[in-house]
């Protein structure tokens, strides 16, 4: 699982976005600090330590379930700097359809323009062209109204909700369209 996650265009550094793995070490665990404890982006996520070393013991554990090939954290790369994150969790190889959860999305402003949409699709790469999922599925606070029309937008289908969140899945033909949708953004991005 892995292995086929370090294949694919997403994880291709020679590629103006991409993504790469985060790290156990105190650049990453700062930097997901910095992100994760900014009030303007934390507002519709679950609450995380301000403090580096708890983010770094975070990290260390983390790294255990991605070698198990169980998680993914990505650190969102764009004409050579770090930007955001964004997660892979909850692997359901043993449902019928096999289904892969995302979230833990953080892109701070100023965002490049069609870099949000393109996050997305590379998620969806390798969730479905990579790893063969079947399905994605995901959550999203009720009150985080622009993310809840971003997904709509995207054709996620809401499949329920509790007080806090609705809940969503999102099938591959909907990943299809809208890549056919952003075709050119995503090759101006995917643009070595
Ligand atoms: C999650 C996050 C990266 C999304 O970014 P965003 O800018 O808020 O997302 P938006 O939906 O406003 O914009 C995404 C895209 O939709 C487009 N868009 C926005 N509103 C639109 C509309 N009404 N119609 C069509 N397109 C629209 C934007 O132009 C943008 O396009 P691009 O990707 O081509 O640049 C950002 O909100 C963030 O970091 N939030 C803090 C953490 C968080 O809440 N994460 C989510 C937890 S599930």
């Amino acid at each position: 699982m892995r292995e086929a996650v370090l294949a694919t265009p997403a994880l291709d550094p020679r590629f103006r976005a991409h993504f790469r793995l985060a790290q156990a070490n105190a650049r990453d665990a700062a930097f997901i600090c910095r992100l994760r404890s900014d009030p303007d982006l934390n507002q519709h996520l679950n609450s995380s330590s301000a403090e580096v070393e708890d983010q770094l013991r975070w990290l260390q554990a983390y790294k255990l379930r991605e070698a198990q090939g169980r998680e993914f954290y990505f650190v969102i790369v764009f004409d050579g700097a770090d930007i955001g994150v964004v997660r892979m969790y909850d692997l359901r190889l043993d449902q019928d359809p096999t289904s892969f959860a995302w979230g833990s999305w953080i892109i701070p402003p100023p965002r490049p323009v069609g870099l949000v949409t393109f996050t997305a699709l590379m998620i969806y790469e390798i969730g479905f062209d990579a790893l063969g999922f079947q399905q994605a599925h995901f959550e999203v606070r009720k009150d985080n109204v622009g993310v809840v029309g971003f997904h709509l937008r995207a054709g996620a289908i809401q499949v329920g909700e509790d007080q806090e969140s609705f809940h969503y899945v999102y099938p591959p033909q909907a990943y299809r369209r809208l890549r056919a949708a952003s075709a050119d953004r995503y090759a101006q991005l995917r643009g070595a």
